[in-house]
């Protein structure tokens, strides 16, 4: 066992670094490259349900006729399906760190039962990358929620493998619905997703894609939440995404509490051999701090450790306005 080495999802990583989904975990080229430079496992580009839907609807009726059948499903199956279960298989045969596959959807519909495929390919674990943007005023965030519960249960009646669910930090209660997952059966937790954003663009006065990378501030947003949701009393793993630009900032989310930390916008900027320099940078801060191993400081400063906990309650400024602190 190295020193970078965690447990996530029951799975041994050599390293808490993960490669997140994306185009750069979407070819074995690039799957192989991320393994030779210490990602702890890959998570591969989503796959969608709209996809996946497709997919199912187009397999023919069997017209009796062998040649006939295999003639319309060739012609009709829908090659990104099988080119995705292909990828999966050529991963496992070729890389020896842990592949999870990833799955995009936004109902809890009748694609979960495509989630076996995925397994029967030699998956390590899957993970639902689920975001449903509630446009419907009328819908309680309740209602909202139910979606992702509902999804939960049925994929977990259907494959063993282990699943983290991906989620986005708009919910009403973040460490509710965490709890939700974790009485249903689910083994990991990815905060956060971050998504597609519109900006506006003043010279054309037009809607465009904001930016599509994640900057280093945005851990602000979820240092917080790894922090408390790891501090619960349930055993769920999370694994820390968003913001991640250096070794400094991987350790920051291992502090509060993350059994892996995901990396995405970083390596489309310094190129996937940037896995190293994270990797160094936390092996010679664990030297520097004299720890041996990743769980030696994993969730120190997190909600239940931390020897000032109401700092992670505190949202409002009023400390910079007060004459004492
Ligand atoms: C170009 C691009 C494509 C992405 N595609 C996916 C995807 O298919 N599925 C997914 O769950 N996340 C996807 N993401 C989100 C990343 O996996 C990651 O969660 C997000 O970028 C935040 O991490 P970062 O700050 O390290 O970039 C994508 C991100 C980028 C920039």
């Amino acid at each position: 066992m190295g020193k970078l080495s965690v447990k996530y999802l029951g799975l041994d990583l050599r390293s808490p670094i993960i490669v997140s989904s994306s185009r750069l975990t979407s070819s074995l080229g690039h799957l192989k490259e991320a393994e030779e430079n210490g990602a702890g496992a890959v998570v591969l580009k989503s796959l969608f349900e709209e996809q996946i839907d497709h997919y199912i609807h187009t397999i023919p009726e069997t017209t009796g006729y062998p040649e006939a059948d295999d003639y319309i499903a060739n012609y009709m199956r829908s090659n990104t399906v099988d080119e995705y279960l292909r990828l999966i298989r050529n991963a496992k045969e070729n890389l020896s760190i842990p592949v999870i596959p990833s799955i995009n959807c936004y109902t809890s519909g009748g694609w979960t039962s495509f989630a076996k495929n995925i397994a029967a390919a030699g998956a390590d674990a899957i993970e639902i990358n689920v975001f449903f943007l509630p446009v419907d005023r009328k819908k309680s965030a309740a209602e909202s929620e139910k979606i992702y519960l509902d999804l939960i249960e049925k994929l977990k009646k259907t494959i063993k493998i282990p699943i983290a669910v991906k989620i986005g930090f708009r919910f009403s209660n973040i460490l509710n619905i965490i709890d939700q997952f974790y009485v249903r059966g689910i083994e990991g937790v990815v905060m956060f997703n971050r998504f597609y954003e519109p900006d506006i663009d003043l010279d054309s006065i037009d809607i465009i894609p904001a930016p599509i990378f994640s900057a280093e501030n945005e851990m602000r947003y979820v240092l917080r939440w790894i922090g408390m949701a790891s501090a619960q009393d349930i055993k769920i793993d999370i694994s820390a995404s968003t913001g991640v630009h250096s070794g400094g900032d991987a350790i920051k989310y291992l502090l509060a509490g993350a059994s892996s930390v995901q990396v995405c916008s970083v390596l489309y900027n310094k190129g996937i051999s940037f896995l190293k320099t994270i990797n160094a940078r936390i092996e010679d801060w664990m030297d520097a701090k004299g720890f041996r191993s990743v769980s030696d400081f994993r969730g120190k400063l997190n909600y239940r450790n931390y020897t000032k906990p109401v700092i992670y309650e505190r949202t409002q400024f009023m400390k910079y306005f007060a004459t004492e602190d």
